[in-house]
């Protein structure tokens, strides 16, 4: 049997809780949380949309946004890489948090590691 990194989340409701736990981590962090909106809410939803795709679930961004272009939907951000070195410890601390199995982890840190740094622009 194979299995979705969505799955082995635990679907939409997995991804909704490890957004939960990893946003407040962003805000606080010195380096990225200033850059964000001070309402944090709707960042919340839409990377619960995003990431469910991203991960082998049904494209809810798409149908919601359009398509994706994420690396193009940062440009106006200044990212160099400490800022994604920082967005991806938030993440793996809010993967700890929710007690996501190790095996699970590690693809899904290195899915996102090519994101995050793919979107560097500065
Ligand atoms: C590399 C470090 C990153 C930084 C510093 C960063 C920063 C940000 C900021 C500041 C926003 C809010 C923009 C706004 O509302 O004005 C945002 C939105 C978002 N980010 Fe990132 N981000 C990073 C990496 C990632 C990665 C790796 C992903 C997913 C693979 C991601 C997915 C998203 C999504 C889905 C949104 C919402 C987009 C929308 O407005 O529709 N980000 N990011």
């Amino acid at each position: 049997m194979t299995m979705t990194i969505y799955e082995a989340l635990g679907g939409q409701a997995g991804i909704r809780r490890i957004v939960e736990a990893f946003y407040p981590k962003v805000v606080k962090d010195p380096l990225i949380g200033p850059l964000f909106p001070e309402d944090i809410d709707p960042v919340i939803d839409k990377q619960e949309l995003f990431l469910t795709q991203f991960f082998g679930g049904e494209p809810l961004y798409t149908e919601q946004y359009g398509h994706p272009r994420m690396r193009a939907r940062h440009m106006h951000i200044s990212i160099g890489k400490e800022h994604a070195e920082a967005w991806l410890q938030c993440m793996y601390q809010a993967l700890q948090e929710v007690g996501v199995p190790e095996e699970v982890v590690d693809p899904v840190m290195e899915r996102l590691a090519g994101s995050a740094y793919f979107f560097v622009n500065s």
